[in-house]
């Protein structure tokens, strides 16, 4: 492995809708939100589209790389639904910002930024890339039903990006999928052929406890296998950051690894699940706060639909 990340940028909506907000809209209220997930707000796109926040974040790494566009010989983007079916937000993100090299997305839902680490730390590995440019986007409100208020109330919208190139950070990196794509989907739909019988583009669907368990017991697995193939312990990572989807979920994956509430930095109150976009966003908040220094160590864990997980171990260079 042969990874390190030089830089992060953030961009998100700028509307944000608060849990009382939603209970104008649904059944719903500040008070059962807050408990069942940590979530009291979340961004929402009104204006902006992903390609926007996607240019907006890179352009921020960029700078706090201290590189230009032509620095960077490969776009990876991690998203669900891009702006347009194709070209794909890689090639979006490589428009706006004048770019010919290489770019292409990789989706594995909200594991996506572990995946797309995962390509990266291949290009650089085998000397195929230099200088990658890794974008998470998620527009989570084009993709729930507004009027299902076990999933509307989860989600918000958002971009990461990061700017990749090599290094000795990354220790370990392990992606599943399991092959289950009953607990959490989103229907595509079929178009409008005459000659196929239509399936009409649905909305998320999700068994909101069985994706619970998954993610308990995946991140607590996942995370030991990690300590197991570094022949180390939880006491040994200082900072775990784990996808933001519920803080109950968080918790509990805490408490089975017997670990301080201190060691598991939490953003979701304020931004809702953004998927693959939620551990970057994360990341890039501990960096400007000053919390990740040089030799901080991390491990970061995510799961999402098929069911994909991925986790890693950096130490931060
Ligand atoms: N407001 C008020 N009541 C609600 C709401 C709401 N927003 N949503 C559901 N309820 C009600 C239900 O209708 C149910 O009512 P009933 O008892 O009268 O039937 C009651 O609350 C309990 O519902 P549960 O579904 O049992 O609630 P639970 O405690 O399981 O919490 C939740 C639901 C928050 C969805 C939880 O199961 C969860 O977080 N699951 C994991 C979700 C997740 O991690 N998703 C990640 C997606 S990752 C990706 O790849 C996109």
């Amino acid at each position: 492995m042969k990874l390190r990340i030089l830089s992060t940028g953030v961009a998100v909506p700028e509307n944000t809708v608060t849990n009382d907000r939603l209970s104008e809209m649904i059944d719903t209220s500040d008070e059962w939100i807050a408990t069942r997930t940590g979530i009291r707000s979340r961004h929402v796109a009104t204006g902006e589209n992903l390609t926007e926040l996607g240019e907006r974040a890179s352009n921020i790494a960029l700078e706090r790389a201290g590189m230009t566009p032509s620095d960077i010989d490969l776009v990876i983007c991690s998203t669900a639904r891009g702006d347009f079916v194709f070209p794909s937000f890689a090639c979006c993100i490589s428009e706006k910002l004048g770019l010919t090299c290489p770019a292409f997305d990789v989706n594995a839902a909200c594991s996506g930024f572990i995946y797309a680490l995962d390509v990266a730390d291949g290009y650089i590995s085998t000397g195929k890339a230099k200088n990658i440019l890794l974008v998470c986007g998620e527009m989570m409100s084009r993709m729930v039903d507004w009027t299902d208020r076990s999933t509307c109330v989860l989600f918000g919208d958002g971009a990461a990006a990061c700017v990749i190139t090599s290094g000795s950070a990354l220790k370990y990196l392990r992606v599943t999928a399991d092959g289950n794509t009953r607990l959490l989907n989103m229907p595509a739909g079929s178009g409008n052929s005459p000659f196929a019988p239509r399936v009409e583009p649905g909305f998320m669907h999700m068994l909101g406890q069985e994706v619970f368990k998954f993610a308990v017991s995946s991140i607590v697995r996942e995370t030991e296998e990690a300590f197991s193939a570094l022949s180390i312990t939880a006491e040994d990572i200082d900072l775990f950051l784990l996808h933001q989807a519920n803080k109950r979920i968080i918790d509990m994956a805490r408490s089975r690894l017997s670990q301080p509430e201190e060691k598991f930095p939490l953003n979701i109150g304020s931004y809702g699940n953004i998927s693959s976009v939620s551990i970057p966003i994360l990341l890039d908040e501990l960096l400007t706060a000053g919390k990740i220094k040089k030799g901080s160590r991390l491990l970061l864990s995510a799961f999402g639909a098929g069911m994909t997980t991925g986790t890693c171990v950096i130490v931060w260079e």
